[in-house]
């Protein structure tokens, strides 16, 4: 297999560093984004890839930062093979206490998921053999749960989920593939710290009995980028939270 060049949004921590992980470990170059350019250091740190990796700060809610994302990874690593829309905030809250504000802070991510996924298109196309675009999105867009309020972020995941479904079929006929991954609970900085009643609590929502590790939603991520025959498809990587079509398993109301 030719050497993939991949970027990933959000990588510093949590699924992104993942991410960045398996697709080192497989041999590509790995163009790593983050708002955070001590986080992107400490990460590549732990990486140990230098020669494979190249670390590009930016806030990707900027739509004028796509392009410039695009041309730095062009700049090392000459292409663009596969895009992981992976970059997120995430706050439960009940619906009636999320401000407007809040609501746009969200979207914003929406705005800089499509921008992005234009650049990364429009370069595909001139390099004329196709590519990959895994968003992540979040198994809470299709189950709610009792327990975790988030109307807000899902409004976000639900958009940039439906992008890739629509756009699967327009960007066929160039080979250029766009799933989404939806994942279940995976413990990172995004939750902060979780108590072990908490993380007891959690594993017990999801079937297969243990919330998720990053390196599930990487080893899946590492999949869609490289199946070539399967695109539009949203992946639950839940710990079978939507196999039974109920969702997370919501003992308030068996309670
Ligand atoms: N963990 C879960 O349970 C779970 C479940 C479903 C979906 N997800 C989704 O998975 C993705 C990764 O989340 P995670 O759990 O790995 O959280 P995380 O550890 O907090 O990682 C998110 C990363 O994104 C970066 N980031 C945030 N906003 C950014 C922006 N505007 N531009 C560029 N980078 C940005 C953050 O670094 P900086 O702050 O330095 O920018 C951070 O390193 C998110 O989209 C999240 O919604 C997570």
């Amino acid at each position: 297999m030719a050497t993939q060049t991949v970027i990933i949004t959000g990588g510093a921590t949590g699924l992104g560093y993942a991410i960045a992980e398996v697709f080192l470990q497989n041999q590509a170059n790995v163009v790593l984004n983050g708002r955070t350019f001590s986080k992107l250091e400490t990460a590549a740190h732990k990486l140990n890839q230098p020669d494979r990796l190249s670390l590009v700060a930016g806030d990707i809610t900027d739509p004028t930062f796509a392009p410039k994302l695009v041309d730095r990874t062009l700049s090392r690593f000459g292409r663009v093979d596969v895009l992981v829309n992976n970059a997120g905030i995430f706050a439960a809250k009940p619906f009636t206490e999320y401000s407007i504000g809040e609501l746009d802070q969200y979207l914003n991510y929406v705005r800089g998921t499509f921008a992005l996924t234009q650049a990364a298109v429009k370069q595909m196309r001139v390099q004329g053999d196709g590519g990959a675009i895994v968003n992540i999105g979040t198994i809470l867009t299709f189950h709610a749960d009792r327990s975790i309020p988030a109307s807000a972020p899902i409004m976000a995941k639900a958009a940039i989920t439906a992008m890739a479904k629509n756009l699967s079929f327009e960007l066929a006929n160039d080979k250029i593939r766009i799933d989404t991954i939806a994942p279940g609970i995976v413990p990172t900085p995004l939750h902060g710290e979780l108590t072990p009643e908490t993380l007891n609590d959690l594993d017990r929502q999801h079937p297969l009995g243990r919330v998720g590790t990053p390196k599930d939603i990487a080893d899946a991520v590492f999949y869609l980028a490289n199946a070539s025959w399967v695109t539009g498809v949203i992946l639950p990587v839940d710990g079978g939270v939507a196999a039974g079509g109920h969702g997370f398993n919501n003992r308030q109301q068996a309670a």
